[in-house]
């Protein structure tokens, strides 16, 4: 990765969150099958890691397997795993040598043995790391992770770890899977769609959504930099008022 500071753009997100969207079209386009198109996204994925290093971004957060997208044909499911496994064992040795700390997050209870170690093992591998925190939103759903936190509250209320009259939105935070991140500045979907897909729920309660036409394989730094553009002109208000 090449260390050049983007002095054009003012005041950085500290976050930001890609709801990678518009594989099976890009595949389409070109008269191939819809994994075709996710693998051209893989190479998107490796630009847009290197693009936020470049860009001084401290957290990014990528969208690449909902747990909606069970709906889709099983051939499809196994080519997204594939590359999934195939992305963390290639990658980690040149994600650990640029100071990028691998996070995963979702359900892994009903994910395969071996899957598990590997998110594990990638997880381990870059612990030390802090120069960008890439997290993997893996088997991911927004209501999902809500779920698995409501219950992991209640079970410190039966226990008598935590009071029901004391539960507070920063005990919420830190049962989710992005527990003691700052939530995303920006939430960018690709692909023109204008929906959040179940993701990040609770934490993009006050994200700017920026929503770009190029579909995800196409994906550069130029689109990174043009959401970045559209954020600063931003006015985040967060309830307050102009006076
Ligand atoms: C995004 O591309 C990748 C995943 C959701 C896994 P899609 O596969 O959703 O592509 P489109 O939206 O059908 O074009
Ligand atoms: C959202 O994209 C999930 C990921 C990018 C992993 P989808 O393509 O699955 O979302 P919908 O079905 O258009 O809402
Ligand atoms: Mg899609």
């Amino acid at each position: 990765m090449s260390v050049q500071t983007a002095q054009a753009i003012p005041k950085p997100p500290e976050h930001v969150a890609i709801i990678m969207d518009g594989n099976g079209r890009w595949a389409a386009a070109r008269r191939k099958p819809r994994s075709f198109g996710h693998r051209q996204g893989v190479m998107a994925v490796r630009r847009c890691v290197e693009a936020a290093g470049n860009l001084g971004i401290r957290y990014l957060t990528i969208y690449s397997f909902s747990t909606e997208n069970w709906r889709r044909p099983k051939s499809e499911i196994k080519a997204l795993f594939d590359l999934m496994r195939n992305f963390v064992e290639k990658d980690v040795e040149r994600l650990r040598n640029n100071g990028v700390r691998v996070r995963i997050l979702g359900e892994r209870a009903n994910l395969a043995a071996d899957m598990i170690k590997l998110i594990e093992d990638v997880e381990r591998q870059t612990q030390d790391n802090e120069r960008l925190f890439l997290n993997i939103a893996f088997n991911y759903g927004g209501r999902d992770e809500l779920t698995r936190a409501f219950a992991g509250l209640a079970a410190k209320v039966k226990s008598g770890a935590l009071a029901l009259e004391k539960i507070s939105e920063s005990d919420i935070s830190s049962q989710l899977d992005t527990a003691f991140m700052p939530d995303p500045d920006i939430v960018l979907r690709t692909s023109g769609e204008q929906r959040l897909s179940n993701f990040l729920l609770w934490q993009s309660a006050y994200s700017e959504f920026v929503v770009l036409d190029v579909l995800w394989p196409d994906f550069t730094q130029e689109h990174f930099e043009e959401a970045l553009q559209i954020y600063a002109r931003r006015e985040r208000r967060q309830g307050g008022a102009d006076v």
